[in-house]
């Protein structure tokens, strides 16, 4: 069919054509902001998952749902290596942003403007010459005295503090989104549940809304004990049947194109339910089905497509960032994982068995795996025990020729 009017949407963070089987965290979330608004304790969202399960566009969906009732909010991304107080102090720019038109003291929007650029000049080395250094792009002075001390635990407190005062004043509250959560540093981490667990002890209405990885509760409750009563955790999964057949039917739908039945049986179980791999294999079907109704022959015509771009885009690409130490690694766990967890394609594997399986000893493959798990191809779920954040992914490496 005309690939033009192809609605399907596969690649990281592409908004999909139908948000499907997210529901329950979209109305979580409503809940969340009223309550936070109103001064009520609440803890806030964290997402976690897989990769390609979602949670970057369910991230974006939470925040076009915090923009609509006039929330200020700011998004970041993570990345290993990198300090928080500049996207922090960007996002929360742009959330302030958001409100001042509706603040009727600018005075006060610049005072925390000001103190918003002092938070952020503190990021710059102090050695650092003056042509180096980084200016955030706001254009009031820095004012110092609050949020400039130069330990992140102590700035954010306050600089959160008052962000949530400037959203008092409106009536509503800030929103920081944070993805790839799981990349932040621990001092940073530690400072940002100290921060939370500050703001909701005052009632303030600022709220850190984050996505990850599985092992990010793990990466939490490792600089804060407390974090588990901080977040409430969503783990974000595979989409179920309804759920996978809703984000094939709507869209089709609404361009006058319908699925037999057992073209949709033949879609999920090529796709598991995986969001990334429903857009992949919806979109190459769409390419080759002649005319609608859809028929699961064309999805059987189809379906090498679909594999040959997630090998490229989706595998290819991630195993490309391993070293070859790295890669024979994961081979081990691939290899492993096809071998006992015959029902469960992406099961964990005890990295003894790994050693074992290399003839290595554990401790010479350590660096390997840690590098792996920085890279956020591996995470750690339980205790001497990896898995693949990718899913299929060890499937993928069994057919590929070492
Ligand atoms: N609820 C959904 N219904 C249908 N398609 C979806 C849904 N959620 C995500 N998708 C599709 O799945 C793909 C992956 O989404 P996204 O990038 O948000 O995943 P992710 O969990 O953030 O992955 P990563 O861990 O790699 O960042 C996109 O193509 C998106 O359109
Ligand atoms: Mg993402």
């Amino acid at each position: 069919m005309d690939p033009i009017r192809n609605p399907y949407a596969p690649g990281a963070g592409q908004r999909p054509p139908e948000l499907a089987g997210r529901d329950e965290q979209l109305a979580a979330f409503g809940v969340v902001l009223e309550r936070v608004a109103n001064g009520r304790p609440e803890r806030s969202l964290v997402l976690t998952g897989l990769r390609g399960v979602g949670k970057t566009v369910l991230l974006n969906a939470l925040r076009s749902q915090a923009i609509g009732r006039l929330w200020g909010t700011g998004k970041i991304e993570a990345r290993p290596d990198q300090s928080l107080r500049r996207p922090v102090a960007a996002a929360l720019h742009m959330a302030v942003r958001e409100l001042a038109p509706r603040h009727r003291a600018p005075d006060r929007i610049d005072a925390f403007l000001g103190e918003l650029k002092a938070f952020a000049l503190r990021g710059n080395p102090p050695t650092a010459k003056l042509r180096d250094r980084w200016q955030p792009g706001i254009d009031v002075p820095a004012r110092s005295g609050r949020a400039d001390s130069g330990d992140i635990e102590i700035d954010l407190v306050e600089l959160f503090t008052d962000a949530a005062g400037v959203a008092t004043d409106v009536g509503t509250g800030v929103a920081l989104f944070i993805d790839e959560m799981q990349d932040l540093g621990p001092a940073d981490v530690s400072a940002l549940c100290a921060a939370c667990h500050e703001l909701s002890q005052l009632g303030a209405p600022l709220i850190v809304v984050g996505a990850g990885l599985p092992h990010l509760p793990a990466v939490l409750s490792a600089a804060k004990s407390y974090s588990e009563r901080l977040f409430r955790y969503q783990r974000i999964d595979r989409l179920d049947r309804i759920a996978a057949d809703q984000a094939l039917c709507a869209p089709a739908e609404r361009e006058g194109v319908e699925y037999e039945q057992k073209a949709l049986d033949a879609l999920y179980e090529q796709s598991g339910g995986y969001p990334y791999f429903v857009q992949a294999y919806g979109k190459a079907t769409w390419d080759h089905a002649p005319r609608s109704p859809v028929t699961a022959a064309d999805v059987r015509v189809a379906a090498p497509d679909a594999e040959a771009e997630l090998a490229v885009g989706f595998f290819g690409s991630r195993f490309e960032r391993a070293t070859p130490a790295e890669r024979e690694y994961m081979r081990a766990m691939a290899a492993l994982s096809g071998a006992t967890g015959a029902d469960d394609p992406d099961a964990a594997v005890p990295t003894a068995e790994i050693a074992r399986s290399l003839e290595r000893k554990p401790a010479s493959l350590s660096p390997a795996r840690d590098a792996l798990i920085k890279k956020g191809l591996i995470y750690s779920g339980e205790r001497g025990t990896v898995a693949f954040t990718v899913p299929h992914f060890g499937r993928y490496l069994r057919t590929q020729p070492a």
